[in-house]
């Protein structure tokens, strides 16, 4: 059973799932809101997977899980907008990572959003928006990684952020 035994030294090489999320517990992230549109469907999901890649072209990174159908709109749309959630989105963060069982359109009554450029739902008081356009989109295991160049920014006065850091939100 030389695959058993191959098999057995590869999963003791590999990380413990649990071990490496009780690690990530300690990483303190900022909440974000990612939406996309396409035709009359919209979908939003709560992340923090999500970070600046470069000024020039002004280009972002988002990670999506792929093993959930929901998230196909966002591999197939070409378009999608990201919000930096503020200490008052609580309610909002709760409703786009599901734990509040809302339909779609309860969920975007939680907040108001309007549209820049690509059409993607940009919520209107986010601490910052990003509109992008999709220009490319890397499998990694679980998750897909979107890359998205900025067509489009909207940012208000400073406003305390939305962190999740040891599986709970905090404010900055
Ligand atoms: C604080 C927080 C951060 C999250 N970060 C991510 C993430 O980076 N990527 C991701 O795919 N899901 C992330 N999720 C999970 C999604 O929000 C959740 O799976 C999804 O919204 C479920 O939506 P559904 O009920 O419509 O399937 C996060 C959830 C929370 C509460």
């Amino acid at each position: 059973m030389t695959k058993t035994r191959e098999a057995i030294v590869l999963d003791k090489q590999r990380m413990d799932p649990v071990l490496y999320r009780d690690a990530m517990s300690r990483y303190a992230g900022h909440v974000q809101l990612v939406t996309t549109a396409l035709g009359n469907e919209r979908r939003g999901v709560t992340i923090t997977a999500a970070c600046s890649v470069s000024d020039n072209p002004a280009t972002i990174l988002i990670c999506l899980n792929n093993n959930n159908a929901k998230n196909e709109i966002f591999f197939k749309s070409g378009i999608f907008a990201l919000n930096a959630l503020g200490a008052h989105h609580q309610a909002l963060a709760d409703a786009f990572s599901g734990k509040t069982n809302l339909t779609t359109d309860e969920r975007f009554a939680t907040g108001k959003f309007d549209t820049l450029v690509t059409g993607a739902p940009v919520l209107a008081d986010a601490l910052a928006a990003f509109d992008c356009r999709v220009i490319e989109i890397k499998r990694a295991s679980t998750h897909n990684i979107i890359f998205g160049e900025v067509v489009a920014v909207h940012f208000d006065e400073t406003k305390p952020a939305l962190l999740y850091m040891n599986r709970d939100y905090h404010t900055l």
